[in-house]
């Protein structure tokens, strides 16, 4: 039977699995495209069930690199190696434990939403479909469903029958969001949700992030370059550069007391953050 959407406890896997384990842990990954150029080195954090973590660094630091490897879609002149346990089971060089969580178990919602929406169908019809394909229901019934997704990220009914070329692009990404969370994840992998975004639609987009993790049992996966968006929804980050960590900890002290100068610096990109922390 389909699972009951939206407020069903997450799917905590085999039955008498320690709910307390990590539900995603890598340890030392390493990730190389070229000979020359290391993406990612000894990467290593562990994301507890119900966290929301963040990764946070500048341009070309790895981090869209390290969601990519979670969710297998790495492209193939990759070579990666070290581990990544998802809720106790290895991914990394087991393509079929990948391709049974992925979207089920572990959604990734990108920087642009037209990446993830599908042009020639509506947005009801994109979500509707995932409740066909994934948990069998009826068109009818997986309509309904998606419509009530649809109210989880406060879009409009009417969203359901537009296309994606006729929404805003916050508008988007909420439906982007709410394909994403459509099948109740345990782990959401949010890679710069708000970058291509006006400053308006991404502080609205953000506002969503947070309220969809108080409402969620979901793990938050958060990758930005703006150490302020993560403050505002996860509770502990790493902070990376030029593919290594170079510190992590609870985002609260990252911010009011940076030990890397790196950290320090992000922070002081940054004119305001949330909750009116004083730094610098
Ligand atoms: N498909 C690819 N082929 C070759 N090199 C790549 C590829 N994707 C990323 N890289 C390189 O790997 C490094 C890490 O890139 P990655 O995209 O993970 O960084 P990022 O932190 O997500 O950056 P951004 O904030 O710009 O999205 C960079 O040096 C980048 O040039
Ligand atoms: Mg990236």
């Amino acid at each position: 039977m389909a699972r009951e959407f939206p407020l069903d406890a997450a799917d905590t896997g085999p039955a008498g699995r320690d709910p307390s384990a990590p539900l995603l842990e890598a340890r030392a990954l390493r990730v190389t495209y070229s000979e020359r150029e290391v993406a990612v080195s000894d990467f290593s954090m562990i994301l507890r069930r119900g966290e929301a973590f963040g990764l946070v660094g500048e341009s070309g630091s790895g981090k869209s690199t390290i969601a990519l490897a979670v969710m297998g879609l790495l492209p193939r002149q990759a070579r990666v190696s070290g581990s990544i346990l998802f809720d106790g089971v290895e991914l990394i060089g087991h393509r079929e434990s990948l391709e049974r969580i992925r979207w089920r178990r572990v959604s990734l919602l990108l920087q642009d939403a037209m990446n993830a929406l599908n042009p020639v169908m509506s947005i009801g019809e994109q979500i509707a479909e995932l409740y066909v394909f994934h948990e069998g229901e009826s068109w009818g019934e997986a309509s309904r469903r998606a419509e009530a997704t649809l109210d989880l990220v406060d879009l409009p009914r009417g969203a359901a029958r537009a296309f994606p070329h006729e929404l805003s692009g916050g508008q988007r990404q909420r439906a982007a969001m709410a394909m994403a969370m459509a099948l109740s994840p345990d782990l959401i992998i949010v890679d710069e949700p708000t970058s291509a975004l006006d400053v308006v639609s991404a502080d609205m987009v953000a506002r969503e992030l947070q309220s969809l993790r108080q409402r969620l049992h979901s793990s938050f996966l958060v990758i930005s370059h703006d150490i302020s968006l993560v403050a505002r929804i996860c509770d502990r980050a790493a902070v990376m550069q030029r593919g290594r960590v170079v510190e992590e900890g609870a985002v609260r002290d990252l911010i009011t007391r940076p030990a890397a100068p790196y950290t320090r610096a992000l922070v002081e990109a940054v004119p305001r953050l949330p909750g009116g922390e004083e730094h610098g």
